[in-house]
Order: C-alpha cells, then structure tokens, then sequence
C-alpha cells in the first residue's frame, strides 16, 4: 500500500506549478483517501520565532486547534521532543487534545529542514492500534519529501 503510493507523492511534490501549500494539500487527500486508517491527515509548523505550532495544510474534519503550544498534546510533545510519537490508544493519554470523539489512535512524525525540526505530519485515525514501523518509515519518507519543497 505504501510503496504503491510513493511514486504519486513523488509526482505531486515535483509539480511546481503549485505553491508548497497546495502541494502539501494534495498529499493530505491522497493519504486520507488511500489509506484506510488515515481518517485525518494535517501538517503543523512552527508559527514564526513563536514556542507554538500553526495548523497548515490539511485533509479531513476542520479542528479547532489550530495553534498549538509547544509541549500541549502529542503534537507540542513531538515539537520537543524530535522523536515520532505512536499512540495506540489515545484515552490512555493525559498529554493529549482531543479533536474528534471518533479518533482513537494519533502518530505524530517531525519534520525536519536542515537537521532543524520545523514541523510534523499528523495523522489521526479511528481505528484503535493501527499504525506500525512501516507507517513510521513511511511517513519519514513523505516528510522528507516535504522538506524538499520547503
Ligand atoms: N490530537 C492532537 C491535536 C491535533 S488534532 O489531532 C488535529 C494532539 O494531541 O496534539
């Protein structure tokens, strides 16, 4: 499923007859409309010299958090931390912001510019327990991509 996706992403990252922003909107839509546990796809960056993040490009339900602050939910936590954060169950939690009473498990993978963390993809799912390595390579490999156009 993942490698068969690689290379529409790949195409959509070099169409530079759009803006990064449009670009990183169609990668949300064709990886909440491929994968099946991807219920919400969304990228956060960090807002200016500010210690919170902004919402930017997304596909899925319109949330109400739009900034967030660093260290608030598992999104702040990862803007920290650098590390990708896999949350299987996300009531089990006490660090989390709820955005939907249907997601049940969140992975949060930073995006790194030149070694910096300027960011992440976030996917929210309604499938409890659905993400594994291969989506934690996966998503690695987007957010390089990303980066790229950056
Ligand atoms: N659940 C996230 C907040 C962002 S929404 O999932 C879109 C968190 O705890 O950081």
């Amino acid at each position: 499923m993942f490698d068969a996706l690689k290379p529409q992403i790949t195409t959509l990252l070099n169409n530079t007859t759009q803006t990064a922003e449009q670009r990183m909107q169609a990668i949300c839509e064709l990886l909440k409309a491929n994968i099946p546990h991807y219920d919400w796809v969304g990228f956060y960056f960090k807002n200016g010299d500010k210690r919170e993040l902004k919402l930017g490009s997304y596909a899925g339900a319109p949330t109400d958090h739009t900034i967030i602050p660093f260290g608030k939910g598992i999104c702040g936590q990862v803007a920290e931390s650098n590390q990708n954060f896999v949350v299987p169950d996300v009531q089990a939690q006490d660090n989390y912001i709820a955005c939907s009473i249907t997601v049940k498990s969140e992975i949060v993978i930073p995006l790194f510019k030149n070694g910096e963390n300027i960011g992440q993809i976030d996917i929210d799912s309604n499938t409890p327990d659905p993400f594994t390595a291969e989506d934690e390579r996966f998503l690695e490999w987007v957010n390089e991509g990303v980066s790229q156009i950056l």
